[in-house]
This record gives C-alpha cells, sequence and structure tokens, in this order.
C-alpha cells in the first residue's frame, strides 16, 4: 500500500494582496500609527478590528495613498508601493467604500465598491456605467 500526501498550500504559498509592515504615522502630538503590521493573501477576507482611534482608517489610508506613512513598507499584489494619489492606489485594484450613507441601495456590493472607479471613467457623459464596461484595472 502506498501512502499519498497531499500538499495543502499553506497560506504562505499565496500572494499577498495587500500588506502594511511597520507602518507608523504621526498627526502632531497624535502617533495614530505604530509598527502596524496588516497583511492580506490572495482570496482572504479580513476584518480589521479595534477601539475608535485605534489607527483603522490611517491604515487604510496610507494604503490608499490619502496619508503618506512616516516610516514602514506597504505591499500590493508582492509589490513593495508607495501610493501617492487614490488613483495610483485604484489602479492596482485597491479601494475603499467608506462608513457612510453614500451608498447606492440598487447596486450590488461589487459594483458599490467601485461606484467611484465606475463614475470616473463615465465622467464626460455623467452617468454610471454598467459593470461591463467598468475599467480593465478594476479587478
Ligand atoms: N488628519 C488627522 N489629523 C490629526 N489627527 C488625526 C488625523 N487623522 C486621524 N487622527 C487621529 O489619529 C488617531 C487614529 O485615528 P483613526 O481615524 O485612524 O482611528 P480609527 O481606528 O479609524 O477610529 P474609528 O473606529 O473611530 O473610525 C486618532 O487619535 C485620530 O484622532
Ligand atoms: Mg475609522
Amino acid at each position: 500500500m502506498t501512502a499519498a500526501t497531499a500538499q495543502v498550500p499553506g497560506r504562505g504559498d499565496f500572494e499577498i494582496a495587500i500588506a502594511g509592515h511597520g507602518v507608523a504615522k504621526r498627526f502632531g502630538h497624535v502617533q495614530a500609527l505604530v509598527d502596524a503590521d496588516v497583511e492580506v493573501r490572495a482570496g482572504e477576507v479580513v476584518a480589521l478590528l479595534g477601539d475608535n482611534g485605534a489607527g483603522k482608517s490611517t491604515f487604510l489610508k496610507c494604503l490608499l495613498g490619502i496619508v503618506q506613512p512616516d516610516a514602514g513598507r506597504l505591499l500590493m499584489r508582492d509589490e513593495e508601493v508607495q501610493p501617492k494619489t487614490v488613483r495610483e492606489a485604484q489602479a492596482r485594484g485597491v479601494d475603499c467604500v467608506y462608513q457612510d450613507l453614500a451608498l447606492a441601495p440598487d447596486l450590488s456590493v461589487v459594483d458599490n465598491m467601485f461606484l467611484g472607479a465606475a463614475a470616473s471613467a463615465c465622467s464626460s457623459s455623467r452617468t454610471i456605467c454598467p459593470a461591463s464596461s467598468r475599467s480593465p484595472t478594476a479587478p
């Protein structure tokens, strides 16, 4: 009898979708982030939890190029990045849906996530693009 060992892929076998390592950010006398480490691998769904003021939004703003970190490394798709604008992050498939009421209840979750990208792609006609005409850079 032969025993076959199945090779189950480990987390490390999947590429890093987004990550921050050792990220720090200070706003004046407020140290919003200290040595923050977050890593999301391809295919994972990750929740970032923390108290009010813990730095969750600041971390996301670093990834989105809204805020420039004082220290640390950011990665997208296994590549080190230093996004300076939201457009740069969006071009790499990274975007954010904010915790406000500016959602379109008739659209799907995915269409809501890429509402900003779709609207800007169709800005000349001032319409919301249907999913089928979204930019090919949006995943
Ligand atoms: N632009 C800014 N200028 C000054 N301080 C800021 C700025 N942005 C965030 N902070 C401060 O940095 C800290 C982290 O804020 P952040 O918004 O990242 O927390 P959070 O975890 O998203 O909180 P919440 O759960 O309330 O959304 C807080 O003390 C906040 O007041
Ligand atoms: Mg927040």
